[in-house]
């Protein structure tokens, strides 16, 4: 089967290459899915960089523990292995799993389920980890609740199209940080007001909020408690700069003032659930959410569309279709 596959750590256009690999088997408690898309998140350019270094002791210290890349799917099923009920031969599924950008996967049963049934193959793929990561941060940690004011800063990316919709759904009103040119996207997914982050830093926004999704910016936390109510909760998900912990040192210095703050700090390590899945795909077929999907690849383009998300050419999330 074709396969874009990562021998070592490095520019995505030198070391992904698409081959010809044996396909998987399936085993017992897995189920063996025919892979129709795989997306393209901010986070690949990381993985396929080995960055931060910090990183590698989960994804492969010299090079990538698993020589296949991509991590999110939907497809169809065409076996399922000894002790898999759920699903069965022909039914369309979406999950995670890594090495996704394969014409062929097998998936531990408890890592996929029916995909929505609104959702187009490539849309239903677009939808795990990047839902899961918005799910977590303002829902469980944010704790967003109807009324409340929300501050999502990265609000046109993959993460954050998903974060708008979720606050949004739970009753929030939500203001959205993004480059001008995607502000009627943000604005189309629910967010009342849209700042653009080339214009203005978060104190010159020049209101409060009860909670603040940092996903994209790197903001000081001066700047996070300017706009931060008594009482408001900052929720860190993600950072960029320094090769070692690429803004995550920022989280560590939150988390240490946090006793000493009139705010709550928390900070997301998301985890792949299937609770939340199902979630997901209730939000979506109660038509609460709709994955934003920008553009299609081929499966020899990958490389290109992991650079094109990471120089925002992409409105929403870059999908591969196989
Ligand atoms: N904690 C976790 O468990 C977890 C899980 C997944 C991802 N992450 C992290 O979450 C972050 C975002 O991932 P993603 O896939 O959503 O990235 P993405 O698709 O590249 O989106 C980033 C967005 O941030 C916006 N942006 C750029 N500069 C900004 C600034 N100065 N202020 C505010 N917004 C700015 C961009 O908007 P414009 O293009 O409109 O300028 C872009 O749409 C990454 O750091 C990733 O590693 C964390």
């Amino acid at each position: 089967m074709r396969a874009v596959t990562q021998e070592r750590y490095g520019v995505p256009s030198e070391v992904l290459r698409l081959r010809d690999i044996p396909a998987p088997e399936v085993g017992a408690g897995e189920v063996l899915v025919r892979v129709a898309a795989s997306p393209v998140s901010g986070t690949d350019w990381h993985l396929v960089l080995g960055l931060p270094y910090a990183a590698r002791f989960v994804v492969g210290l010299r090079k990538p523990s698993n020589p296949v890349f991509g991590l999110e799917f939907a497809g169809t099923v065409t076996a399922v292995g000894a002790g898999v009920h759920d699903v069965q031969v022909g039914d369309e599924v979406f999950g995670w799993h890594g090495g996704t950008f394969a014409e062929y996967i097998s998936v531990p049963a408890e890592q996929l389920t029916h995909k929505p049934r609104n959702l187009s193959a490539a849309h239903a793929a677009a939808v795990p980890i990047a839902s899961f990561t918005a799910l977590q941060a303002v829902r469980d940690l944010g704790k967003v609740t109807a009324g409340q004011e929300v501050l999502i800063s990265g609000a046109s990316g993959c993460v954050g199209t998903y974060a708008v919709q979720i606050a949004k759904a739970l009753g929030a009103r939500v203001t959205g940080i993004c480059g001008a040119d995607k502000a009627d996207l943000v604005r189309s997914l629910g967010a009342e007001r849209v700042v653009d982050h080339r214009e203005q830093r978060l104190p010159d926004i020049g209101e409060r909020f009860d909670v603040l999704v940092d996903i994209y910016g790197n903001p000081s936390l001066r700047e996070c408690g300017a706009v931060l109510r008594p009482g408001g909760t900052l929720v860190f998900v993600g950072g960029t700069g320094g090769r070692l912990f690429m803004g995550t040192d920022r989280w560590l210095r939150g988390l240490i003032a946090a006793p000493f703050l009139r705010f709550d700090v928390r900070a997301l390590v998301h985890e792949d659930r299937r609770d939340d899945l199902v979630t997901m795909r209730e939000f979506i077929e109660s038509g609460a959410v709709t994955p934003v999907v920008g553009q299609l690849y081929e499966l020899d383009r990958v490389a290109e569309a992991i650079e094109d998300v990471r120089a925002g050419k992409v409105r929403g999330q870059a999908v591969v279709t196989i």
